[in-house]
């Protein structure tokens, strides 16, 4: 089965880091979250790709290429501005031709894995299968109601008064069916073509929908507490291993990844964390659930709970903690008087100082 996957939209809510990179690409336990999604479509079978990009095509091309290093052949379709998850199937019509196909969308996270679902799918015999799963707040997701034996009576986008706590999750799978139901709908409030629409078009056109209840982990990606929370996740999991260089004065315990090239001098290391290529860590504390990039320096520093992407630097601070520290950030210590924060922030950046 070909596999649809969505990484356009702009990100907002994971500004500013949006605004230089795309949100599919910010790692988690330093591998980015859109990998995760594309190894679970290699696992469950998938070997064609049709990738929908927007303005940072470049930079999916830059690290996913051709797919081979997944094991997979990817097709990019370019989608000019962000005009919803119908359009993405709209565009990509001539590349899904007339199979079934799943679409995932890259920011989701799903812990299992999908093998399974498309048999599932092919069982149902029927033209869309969903995924749902309890959330706290219903408000933000599409939301599905369903009847007394399971059947879905509804969908909603982003409802202001949910009629369920079951949100769907980003991992769809349509029979070619779906492509007269994108072209039939018209945009929503927002703009958009939904693909809730387009599954509500199917159900009243006597379309059989399956959902399936996901008792896994899974999150949409989109915001700052979602990203620490999926960087948890992941690092609970990782195996030990050391490969860079811990000297004696430094004490290492938990689950600890420093990958090769790393230096640890005279730091304490409470996992789970991972430490990556040629990063130095010296008379710091490194706390549990962190994830530092490739490069990146942390002197005289505490830091927990976070997540540092690739050559930035922490030093002299103490402490931070559920923080996301994007690419060629320094963080230090302001010294001298008078006893200010100097801070040079980005747009839509946000900073919580303890004064
Ligand atoms: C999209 C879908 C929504 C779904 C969510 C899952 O929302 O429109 O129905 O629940 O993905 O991640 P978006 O993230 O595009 O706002």
């Amino acid at each position: 089965m070909k596999a649809l996957v969505l990484a356009g939209g702009k990100g907002t809510r994971l500004r500013p880091l949006t605004h230089t990179s795309a949100k599919q690409l910010v790692p988690v336990a330093n591998k980015p979250v859109l990998f995760y999604g594309l190894e679970a479509l290699r696992d469950a079978g998938v070997t064609e790709v049709g990738l929908i990009v927007g303005d940072t095509g470049a930079e999916f091309r830059e690290a996913v290429g051709d797919g081979s290093a997944f094991g997979l052949r990817i097709t990019y379709i370019h989608q000019q501005a962000p005009l919803g998850l119908a359009h993405c199937v709209l565009i990509a019509r001539e590349f899904l031709a007339d199979e079934p196909f799943i679409m995932y969308l890259g920011d989701n996270f799903l812990v299992g894995g999908i093998t399974g679902l498309v048999d599932a799918f092919r069982a149902a015999d029927c033209d869309a299968q969903i995924l749902l799963t309890k959330v706290a707040e219903p408000q933000f997701y599409g939301v599905a109601e369903l009847g007394p034996e399971g059947e879905i009576i509804g969908l909603e986008e982003k409802p202001e008064h949910p009629r369920s706590d079951l949100a769907i999750v980003g991992v769809y799978i349509f029979s070619p069916a779906i492509h007269r139901a994108v072209r039939a709908i018209t945009p929503s409030a927002r703009g958009e073509l939904e693909i809730t629409d387009a599954i509500t078009w199917l159900i009243d056109h006597g379309s059989r929908i399956h959902s399936h209840l996901v008792s896994g982990y899974w999150k949409d990606t989109g915001r700052l507490q979602d990203m620490l929370e999926c960087n948890r996740i992941v690092l609970e999991q990782v195996e030990p291993d050391v490969r860079g260089t811990v000297d004696r004065l430094s004490d290492v315990t938990g689950r600890v990844v420093i990958e090769p090239g790393a230096v640890v001098e005279n730091s304490v290391l409470r996992g789970p964390i991972v430490i990556g290529a040629d990063s130095k860590i010296i008379s710091s504390y490194v706390g549990p659930f962190t994830s530092i990039g490739a490069n990146c320096e942390v002197e005289d520093a505490e830091i927990e709970y976070s997540i540092v992407l690739d050559s930035s630097s922490v030093r002299g601070v103490s402490r931070i903690a559920h923080s996301l520290i994007g690419r060629n950030v320094e963080v230090s210590r302001a010294t001298g008087l008078p006893n200010t924060h100097e801070l040079m922030v980005g747009d839509h950046s946000r900073i919580q100082v303890r004064a």
